[in-house]
């Protein structure tokens, strides 16, 4: 791996003139901000989504209203895995850059659907890949998980081995990693993979642990604790997670992989204090062995990303979950 690539932007000025981006999964939690953000600042946005049904489609319609209005933005709904669909959208509109957010992203329920997360995460993502060689598109930047680091020695690095992931969803995020890799040798295409660590805030997936807990522990339900409450997982506030996004989609490096943490993981049992304060209520807790399927900690070292990025996660997890909170309020009421 190189990292001179992306040095000379590690100004993190953005690019003089403004870029037509593809952001896929822009109906989703991380999508919609990152589609959001790039229009606030000028670029012209096409989103892509099919609202799979891992989570409601209203909350989704939610997510897309509070930008879709946007005359430089236009909606495109359509499956990644439709090769042909993927093709003739790449033609028609020849994008600068895409960021392919789009995916099936629950590790546990990948466990017993990894047909589906390989049609989607794998084989959608080289249909994406291939429309871009297709269409001439250069520049291609793409969501991968700290989940590739399964049980690595923590901190995690980029330069880990990740070839023993513990599920199916993991695994096809180190497929797109290296089939990325294919495409930037063989092609010249410039990809960037960013390894997103438990991301956070306002529009949370509901099916993620923020909300999740804030919702049970609101209705009096019980939560099915792990290891005690022992493991611990690096959560990074989506404002933190979109600078590096929005920093990566520029810098259009030739092939990298970054993490993107917070790089201080937090236990489980703190976790829920903070959400138990939040909410005002103690939480029923049913104690579970850890699946072999989920790692005990996730742990970022986040020095690639501050040097050639510029990335600087600034937001704690108290001040993080008490704006999530305040989101949650509002979207539930
Ligand atoms: N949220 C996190 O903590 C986290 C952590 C690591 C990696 N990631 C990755 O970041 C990306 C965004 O995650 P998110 O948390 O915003 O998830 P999300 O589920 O909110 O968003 C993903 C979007 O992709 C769409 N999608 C799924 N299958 C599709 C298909 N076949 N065709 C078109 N669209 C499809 C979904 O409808 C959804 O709106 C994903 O690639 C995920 O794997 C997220």
């Amino acid at each position: 791996m190189n990292n001179t690539p992306a040095q000379h932007l590690t100004n993190n000025q953005p690019p003089t003139t403004t870029m037509k981006i593809l952001v896929t999964g822009a109906a989703g939690f991380i999508g919609s901000h990152v589609a959001e953000a790039l229009l606030k600042r000028g670029d012209e946005v096409i989103g892509l989504d099919n609202f799979a049904p891992n989570y409601s489609r209203v909350r989704k319609e939610a997510n897309l209203r509070e930008y879709a209005g946007h005359e430089r933005f236009k909606f495109v709904e359509a499956d990644l895995r439709d090769a042909q669909a993927m093709r003739d959208l790449l033609e028609w509109q020849k994008f600068d850059r895409v960021m392919h957010l789009a995916a099936m992203g629950n590790v546990r329920y990948s466990v017993e659907h990894a047909q589906e997360y390989t049609a989607v995460n794998i084989a959608g993502t080289v249909n994406l890949l291939e429309a871009a060689r297709l269409s001439g598109t250069r520049y291609f930047v793409f969501a991968s998980t700290s989940s590739v680091y399964g049980n690595a020695p923590i901190p995690f690095v980029e330069t880990a081995a990740v070839a023993q992931p513990l599920a199916p969803y993991p695994a096809t995020k180190i497929a797109c990693e290296v089939m990325a890799h294919t495409y930037h040798v063989a092609f010249g295409m410039k990809c960037t993979g960013l390894r997103f660590f438990n991301v956070y805030g306002p529009r949370g997936r509901p099916d993620m642990m923020p909300y999740e807990f804030t919702r049970k522990i609101t209705a009096g339900e019980t939560l099915r604790i792990f290891a005690e409450g022992r493991p611990q997982r690096d959560w990074t506030f989506i404002d933190d997670n979109l600078s590096g996004v929005i920093a990566a989609i520029d810098a259009g490096c030739d092939y990298e992989i970054f993490n993107l943490g917070r790089g201080q993981p937090i236990g489980l049992s703190r976790f829920i204090e903070i959400i138990e304060g939040l909410v005002g209520r103690k939480a029923n807790i049913e104690l579970a062995p850890l699946p072999p399927t989920e790692p005990l900690i996730t742990y970022a070292n986040v020095e690639k990303a501050e040097r050639l990025l510029d990335y600087h996660p600034k937001i704690s997890i108290e001040e993080g979950l008490s704006r999530f909170y305040e989101w949650y309020r509002q979207a539930t009421h």
